[in-house]
């Protein structure tokens, strides 16, 4: 398959993952934020478009849908395994996982992590600092990277890295769901040094901007163009600012 986008550090697919992801070999880490199928407590508010479940249209500027985000509860466990072991199948032994998640969907994901051949190996935990609080209640002001390796981990990674990051959401976002980019490099400082980094749910690139300025190498999968257009403009900048075309 001919990639969208390719420089001396980055390779972007336009593609259902499901299609890329056989060709693909020698990963050394999977760094990825899934489409959760989540958004609220009952079915008909999972099914919502994720505009409506994700944009607060008080605050929030109006950003296009995305795919992928409204299976229900058997279909997500069901696709997320399918996936899981799909992205195993293209990394090296030792290799990393980090795929986000919500609370919601928690318990789900770590099952799929392990249907799909994965050892979970823990979680981690983005604190957004501001988010609205509710009286009597547990605020809602986190979200959760689930941990995993392909087999044992690698010994030889001496990096040693917090288990909770605090770091406000992205205030003028390319994409609903986009990640900060400190979250991003925070997450790949468990990837082994000059690893090939994979994002098969791209989305606005944010992993891969980060993965290169740790100095891997990234792919990124993304099934919707205008996505694949926003990371390819965000990484070829990147690309001018850091010298490494
Ligand atoms: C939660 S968003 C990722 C956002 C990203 N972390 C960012 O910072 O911009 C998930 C992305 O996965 C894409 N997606 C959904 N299903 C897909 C599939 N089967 N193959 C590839 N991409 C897919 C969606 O279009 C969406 O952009």
């Amino acid at each position: 398959m001919n990639p969208y986008y390719q420089d001396a550090r980055v390779t972007i697919y336009h593609a259902d993952m499901f299609d890329v992801l056989p060709q693909l070999g020698g990963i050394g880490a999977v760094i990825t934020d899934p489409p959760y199928s989540s958004g609220g407590a009952f079915r008909g508010d999972r099914a919502m478009s994720t505009v409506a479940k994700y944009v607060n249209s008080d605050t929030q500027v109006y950003r296009p849908e995305f795919a992928g985000d409204n299976r229900d509860q058997r279909s997500f466990l069901a696709w997320c395994s399918l996936w899981m072991n799909a992205a195993r199948c293209a990394t090296k032994p030792g290799a990393v996982l980090c795929s986000f998640i919500d609370w919601r969907q928690l318990p789900t994901l770590t099952d799929a992590v392990q249907a799909g051949g994965w050892t979970w190996r823990g979680l981690a935990t983005w604190w957004k600092p501001g988010i609205r609080m509710v009286r009597g209640q547990f605020s809602s002001s986190a979200e959760y990277v689930v941990y995993a390796t392909n087999g044992p981990a690698d010994s030889d990674h001496d990096g040693a890295v917090q288990n909770v990051f605090r770091c406000a959401p992205v205030a003028s976002k390319e994409h609903i769901a986009e990640k900060p980019a400190d979250v991003m490099q925070w997450v790949c400082s468990v990837v082994f040094p000059g690893s090939v980094v994979l994002d098969p749910f791209m989305g606005s690139g944010a992993t891969l901007v980060a993965a290169k300025a740790k100095g891997h190498t990234a792919i990124g999968i993304e099934v919707d163009e205008r996505y694949c257009e926003i990371a390819a403009r965000r990484c070829s900048q990147e690309t001018l600012d850091l010298g490494v075309a």
